[in-house]
């Protein structure tokens, strides 16, 4: 009721301040305030909100975006029984057959009426053990949830962003957290200053969500897109493809102001070259964003920082079968400034990191259960250390039979 009566008074004040700016209108005398409810409001004007606006940014967001991963308080960093279990457990309980209809029972929970899931392109099918973290902290969360979010889940997605950096060959500094591979180009390409006449760089084989988040930026900025037309030919041969890109750098000069390649082409799904075409690009003076979706999880020993594009993303819960709503974004120092995440919240003014920490309320847990993830991978490595080739393998088999029968474009997955 209290809270009620406030706002009205607030807006009241709100439509007086407006009633007395009217351009040409003499502000009315107003008799002598009697009560509180005449009061003149305050209001303050902030014409120069980039140099003068201060956010209140919250304490523990100040300080997680300040954590270096071995600085995390210890009791903030719970750990699941399950995976601690697991982890002590791992050699043993590997020693089953891969691929066997036993071993992924184990680790997924796929229907049994269900066994061959080949397509964790599309949505990769989750580990069981990292469904089990995940309701582990959920649990937690709906026990304490201001403690859970402000202190727990901060320090667990800051661990996690670290492992995970680690796992990419990558400087935990240059990762952060986002929910998905769309999202993560969505906040590279909304950061370019695009002008008339300016390129973006795609093919036909671009994701269809970036593209159409390609086409946007381009239209809304008076820019536009250079296409590069790939034959499925084409995709299979390295050479054309590098041949491609630098016909397609030569075409659009230095109006191309960003090339977008998949790491993994969705489909068919081949692996590009990207180390090679970005060197291309360094030469032209072209930015890249690398898409790999497809790549974290399914291509062994990455690292991101030596393919020499600008930026990165990868999704976790396709090939590291992590819950869905886990994807990483890498960005080279040098544009970290300018990389902004789409929504802004409490991190406001803290940086690259702690910008990209929090988003507003979100559930975190598909991304509190990455290093139940890597667990699972370290030990199936161990176990059978081309296991990665062997999701490759899978990968090229659809390819296979679909180029077959089909012609680009041919499907989104
Ligand atoms: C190459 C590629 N890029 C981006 C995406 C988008 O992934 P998400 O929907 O998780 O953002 C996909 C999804 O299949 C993809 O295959």
């Amino acid at each position: 009721m209290v809270v009620a009566a406030w706002g009205v008074k607030a807006a009241a004040q709100r439509l007086s301040v407006r009633h007395n700016q009217l351009p040409g209108r003499t502000p009315k005398q107003r008799p002598r305030a009697t009560s509180s409810s005449s009061k003149q409001p305050v209001v303050r004007f902030i014409h120069r909100p980039d140099r003068d606006y201060k956010p209140n940014n919250p304490k523990w967001l100040v300080e997680a975006a300040s954590w270096k991963p071995d600085d995390i308080p210890q009791e903030l960093l719970l750990e699941c029984p399950a995976l601690t279990a697991f982890k002590e457990q791992a050699a043993a309980m590997f020693t089953l057959e891969l691929g066997s209809s036993e071993c992924r029972q184990q680790l997924f929970a796929l229907d049994k009426a269900f066994p061959h899931y080949l397509n964790h392109g599309s949505y990769g099918a989750t580990f069981r053990l990292a469904l089990e973290v995940q309701s582990w902290y959920r649990q937690l969360m709906e026990q304490e949830p201001v403690r859970f979010m402000e202190t727990v889940a901060m320090a667990g997605l800051v661990r996690a962003v670290a492992d995970v950096a680690g796992f990419v060959g990558a400087s935990w500094q240059d990762v952060v957290p986002v929910v998905n591979a769309t999202a993560a180009v969505n906040a590279v390409v909304a950061s370019l200053q695009l002008g008339r006449g300016d390129l973006l760089l795609m093919s036909n084989a671009t994701y269809p969500a970036v593209r159409s988040t390609l086409a946007r930026a381009a239209a809304a900025a008076g820019a536009g897109l250079l296409e590069l037309s790939f034959e499925l030919e084409d995709l299979m041969d390295e050479e054309r493809v590098l041949a491609c890109f630098r016909g397609a750098l030569a075409a659009g000069g230095r109006r191309l102001k960003l090339a977008v390649l998949d790491h993994v082409v969705s489909f068919p799904p081949v692996v590009l070259p990207v180390a090679q075409i970005c060197s291309m690009c360094r030469d032209a003076g072209v930015p890249v964003l690398v898409d790999g979706a497809h790549a974290v999880g399914s291509l062994p020993d990455l690292a991101l920082p030596s393919l020499g594009c600008t930026y990165y993303t990868s999704n976790l819960h396709k090939w590291m079968c992590t819950p869905k709503g886990a994807a990483l974004l890498w960005v080279h120092p040098s544009r970290q400034d300018a990389v902004k995440p789409l929504v802004v919240s409490h991190g406001y003014g803290l940086g690259f990191r702690g910008e990209f920490l929090w988003q507003g309320t979100a559930d975190i847990t598909p991304w509190l259960a990455v290093p139940a993830c890597l667990a699972v991978l370290q030990a199936l490595q161990q176990q059978r250390p081309s296991v990665a080739q062997k999701h490759a393998e899978g990968k090229l088999c659809i390819a296979t039979v679909a180029a077959s029968t089909s012609t680009l474009p041919l499907t989104t997955h």
